[in-house]
């Protein structure tokens, strides 16, 4: 009864006994990176990886340096780090390199046909022009309003914020920051970007298929897209309805007004050789707008509350800056603006900070599509001899090592804001950020940009998938923000949460409770 079991269990261990004699006895190829030791063949260090990517990281360049390659289920993936090794992948040529081909599994059945990595990269780069376009600066002035007033909403109306709505002035109360803040992000995104329909069905079917189409959205896609699994037939279905919600608003809206939103600017773009886009794919567009900003934004806006309760004194200099920019006659504090949103020191660092220390994107990926020399990896002084990388592996930069990295940052794991004012807190080369006004500018079809490439701080990414959502993503984050701290003290009773990496962007590990209290002299 046990034999076979027996069978396959002493299988199992010949196999593991033989791959690893394998990686010790097999020479070592001069031109390829240091292969990471693992035990189980295909698997790899997909534990090690999924668990903790920067800590897997660091140990592998204690050991190698900054390029080595593990296995992450028979995929081979190339590491390498350092602003070097971000410019390595960012700045990586269209002939030898493919975000497609890294991201499409997993993006595709969730986003849809036709766009972003379903495309070839020069349609990606038209369709980034599109987007850009309802991104405009008169588009940001009417979004103010309208996400201050969503938070406002929420905190009139939320279960967790019956404290901030008690009469008694010191009751203390708790929420959830990520419950809270995913739902803040979606309302306020949908109010703004993705339009009132939009907005509007949010408490009804829209939330179902979100949830339907989140599901589809993990690190397991990633790598086996199709699985038989019930969670992939939800993401299948949701998509399409999804994808029919947006195109019968597209129909609805073709006889009132257009709106400030993001539907109606793609309604008038057309690509160069004239032909507009489709309603599906504006539809597709418009989910993948939807995905790339909540888990990256709200994830965002929950470390950021985190680090203001666990350092009230910043929280403070961040209220005392609203009442210094904002205050009115009757000790009320004025509407915030657009223009002035973006000229207030501390909040813009405290925003920085916060990506720089929890990068949404750990790691940005593309596949090599021609053998590809990696610059400056001289593994042999006296043959000079570069490693290179073969076509079909990965290839692998890491912003969220380079931005804690201790020889450029100093005090690199701690949280200070006041570093970006400091001349000694970010060093040279760090300050000479990829927005720099002086760095080199290049358009890859979709706008001037810096190129960025080799800086250490990179949270949005740089080159030519550099991400088009960092000026929302700021104003989202910075209204978000001042609005619950103009409303809430806050505190954090627990120790601060750790990292959750098991989910596609990290999150803040539970339990990740603020406790607050509303702000005394209450400001309307
Ligand atoms: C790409 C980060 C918010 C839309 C990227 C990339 C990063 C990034 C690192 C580059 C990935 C790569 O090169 O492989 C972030 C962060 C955000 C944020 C940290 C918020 C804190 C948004 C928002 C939107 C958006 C709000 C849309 C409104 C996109 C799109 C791409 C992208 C469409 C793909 C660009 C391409 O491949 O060419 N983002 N993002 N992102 N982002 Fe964002």
């Amino acid at each position: 009864m046990y034999l076979i079991p027996m069978l396959l269990l002493s299988f199992s261990m010949a196999i593991v006994i033989c791959h690893v004699l394998w990686q010790f006895a097999k020479p070592h190829h001069p031109n390829l990176p240091p292969l990471i030791f693992h035990w189980i063949p295909v698997f790899g260090s997909a534990l090690q990886y999924g668990t903790d990517p920067i800590q897997f990281f660091s140990k592998c360049r204690e050991k190698h340096g900054n390029v080595f390659t593990f296995i992450l289920f028979g995929r081979r993936m190339t590491v390498a780090l350092g602003a070097k090794g971000n410019h390595f992948v960012t700045g990586g040529k269209l002939a030898e390199v493919s975000a497609e081909a890294a991201y499409t599994d997993l993006t595709t059945p969730v986003f849809g046909k036709d766009v972003v990595f379903d495309v070839p990269n020069h349609v990606l780069m038209e369709q980034k022009r599109f987007v850009k376009f309802g991104l405009s600066v008169e588009n940001f002035r009417a979004y103010v309003g309208l996400i201050e007033k969503e938070v406002r909403d929420y905190l009139a109306t939320d279960p967790s914020f019956s404290a901030y709505r008690s009469t008694k002035r010191e009751e203390w109360g708790s929420f959830d920051v990520l419950k809270s803040l995913q739902e803040l992000t979606i309302f306020t995104a949908s109010r703004t970007l993705q339009g009132e329909e939009v907005r509007s069905s949010l408490n009804k079917s829209f939330a179902g298929l979100y949830n339907d189409l989140d599901g589809g959205f993990t690190p397991l896609n990633l790598l086996f897209p199709n699985l038989p699994l019930p969670s992939n037939r939800r993401r299948d279905q949701a998509q399409k309805a999804m994808s029919e919600f947006y195109i019968r608003i597209l129909a609805e809206r073709k006889s009132t007004n257009a709106s400030h939103d993001m539907l109606s600017a793609l309604a008038t773009q057309s690509y160069k050789d004239g032909t507009p886009l489709t309603d599906q794919q504006i539809a597709h567009i418009m989910i993948a707008l939807l995905m790339a900003g909540q888990h990256t934004s709200s994830a965002t806006a929950s470390w950021a509350l985190l680090h203001l309760a666990h350092r009230p004194d910043v929280a403070q200099a961040l209220f005392d800056e609203q009442t210094k920019y904002f205050s009115s006659p009757d000790g009320s504090l004025r509407p915030i603006t657009y223009d002035e949103l973006r000229e207030l020191p501390l909040l813009d660092s405290i925003i920085r900070e916060t990506l720089r220390l929890h990068p949404p994107i750990h790691s940005i990926m593309r596949k090599v599509v021609k053998n590809m020399t990696v610059p400056g990896s001289l593994t042999s002084p006296s043959r000079d001899i570069n490693y290179v990388i073969p076509k079909g592996d990965f290839i692998l930069s890491s912003p969220a090592l380079s931005q804690i990295d201790p020889t450029i940052w100093k005090d690199s794991l701690t949280w200070d804001p006041y570093r970006w004012s400091d001349p000694e807190g970010v060093a040279s080369q760090a300050s000479k950020s990829y927005d720099d006004a002086t760095g080199e500018k290049i358009d890859y079809g979709f706008g001037i940009i810096s190129k960025g490439t080799e800086s250490p701080y990179q949270p949005f990414g740089a080159g030519r998938h550099r991400c088009i959502g960092e000026q929302f993503a700021y104003l989202q984050l910075g209204v978000i923000l001042v609005t619950m701290v103009r409303h809430l003290e806050m505190k954090l009773d627990g120790p601060f949460p750790s990292t959750n990496f098991h989910t596609l962007i990290p999150m803040p590990g539970s339990p990740r409770v603020i406790s607050y209290k509303r702000r005394a002299p209450f400001v309307a």
